[in-house]
């Protein structure tokens, strides 16, 4: 018999969870608002609102903290970091920055001016922002594969190449960089494949452009050129990884995704002047820069996580359990962005609740749902999260709506999945009964999902 599939790791510590009552979870929403960013973590059964610092940490992580160097300038945390880093990305210098926010913050501030135009596969929210509140421009330019959630294509996160240089050409002169996010996080945690961006890259530099990689989750990026990309079966996730950036200008990193750390981020580059232009406003924002932002023995543990999670068994892990997921979805006939992404699975909203019109918010709908049918914490990502227009003030409407499911790194078993598939299976069999959604009652200017408040109508 062959043997089964199972975790490449096994568990030394554990943390109770807490069950709660459908009463509790309809008083604990209401106060929250119908946001569940408000809710209060111990009103969370299992909580996918992200897989951003909620990852379990490895033994030698763990002891890894022990040996941090917290001297302010040039600890030898730092050097082990730097080293790994230049390892893995093949980066000349390197800024570590407390999350990857923050790398974007030291980055842009020196690169980014009003009235620029950058394109990208999807900027993740908090790279839009960092762009639009310098007053420039963020042009998606994803491929329209991924706008087809039923579409089952291996790369769904590629750029399209006929767009990223449409943008370039009719902007010439006014493109300080463009932003290449692997895996596209955006469109439901889908890859870019190593052609494209190869092409990208060459494309960009075609027209004097250079390319940041928002790396977040390179990994799992590596991972889908490695099992779904003609040429790479063969190579390791390291030599693939260090492929992906054999062309890049920079790389900003929120290493709290695919380093496996709660907190921390970095930026690496192989341009001298940049290196020296962002330094200044590391020290300013983020701290001395050779530690910016983060102790030493945490850097001890990203060092570590950095070279964990470029290893094959622990991806396929990972990757394994999205999918199985994903599967059991599939046997519920709950439609969600094919295929399986890297990181989560995103359902798809607009077709669950389709009697909901796009002003009731639908994706967040269905996240109040899953939140009252089981105490599962989802997050929206659509139209709310897509927020306002920055010059018309519109809602915009034009994206995908998606509940996403993020699956925390090695923190919950596949009886878990079972149990977020079954609770999605119970709002799916009533949602002919959920007929109205949202609306909003406050919101902040810029990015409004975290405190806007709801009421449900
Ligand atoms: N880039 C991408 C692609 C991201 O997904 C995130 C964060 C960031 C940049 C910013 O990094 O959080 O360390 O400041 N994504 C999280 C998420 C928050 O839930 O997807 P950060």
């Amino acid at each position: 018999m062959e043997l089964p599939f199972a975790e490449s790791w096994k568990i030394k510590m554990v943390e109770p969870m807490r069950r709660s009552s459908l009463k509790e979870r309809q008083e604990w929403l209401a106060q929250a608002h119908y946001n569940v960013f408000q809710l209060k973590a111990e009103q969370v059964y299992i909580d996918l609102l992200t897989d951003s610092g909620t990852g379990a940490m490895s033994d030698r992580q763990w002891a890894e903290l022990m040996l941090g160097d917290e001297s302010y300038a040039g600890a030898t945390s730092f050097y082990k970091f730097e080293a790994m880093v230049k390892k893995i990305f093949g980066m000349k210098y390197v800024i570590p920055t407390h999350q990857g926010r923050a790398a974007e913050n030291v980055l842009f501030s020196y690169l980014v001016r009003e009235g620029n135009v950058i394109p990208g596969n999807a900027h993740f929210d908090t790279t839009k922002g960092h762009i639009e509140s310098r007053k420039a421009k963020a042009i998606d330019v994803t491929c329209d594969d991924a706008k087809d959630t039923q579409k089952e294509v291996p790369f769904k996160g590629n750029v399209s190449l006929e767009k990223l240089e449409k943008v370039l050409i009719e902007n010439k002169g006014n493109v300080p960089f463009m932003v290449l996010t692997v895996t596209n996080n955006t469109v439901g945690g889908q890859p870019v494949s190593m052609k494209n961006i190869k092409e990208t890259c060459a494309l960009c530099h075609k027209y004097g452009v250079p390319v940041v990689m928002d790396s977040a989750r390179f990994a799992e990026n590596a991972y889908f050129i490695k099992t779904r990309e003609e040429g790479y079966a063969d190579k390791t996730i390291k030599e693939i990884a260090l492929e992906m950036y054999t062309d890049v200008d920079a790389m900003t990193m929120s290493a709290k995704k695919d380093g496996i750390v709660n907190m921390g981020g970095f930026i690496g580059t192989n341009n001298k002047e940049w290196y020296e232009g962002a330094k200044l406003f590391c020290i300013p924002f983020e701290g001395y820069v050779t530690y910016g932002g983060m102790n030493g023995r945490d850097l001890n543990a990203l060092a570590q996580g950095l070279d964990e999670n470029t290893e094959f068994d622990m991806l396929q892990t990972r990757i394994h359990q999205v999918q199985y997921l994903a599967n059991l979805l599939d046997e519920y006939g709950i439609p969600y962005q094919r295929p399986a992404g890297g990181h989560a699975i995103f359902v798809d909203a607009d077709k669950v609740l389709p009697e909901i019109p796009k002003e009731e918010f639908p994706a967040q709908t269905l996240t109040c749902e899953l939140y009252l049918e089981a105490g599962i914490r989802a997050c929206e990502i659509g139209y709310m999260l897509a927020d306002r227009d920055p010059v018309t003030r519109e809602n915009r409407f034009g994206g995908l709506d998606l509940l996403r499911l993020a699956i925390p790194r090695r923190v919950y078993t596949d009886n878990h999945m079972k149990v977020i598939a079954a609770a999605l299976k119970n709002v799916y069999d009533r949602r002919e009964s959920i007929t109205r959604g949202v609306a909003i009652e406050w919101e902040a200017p810029l990015m409004r999902h975290f405190t806007v408040q709801l009421k449900r109508l």
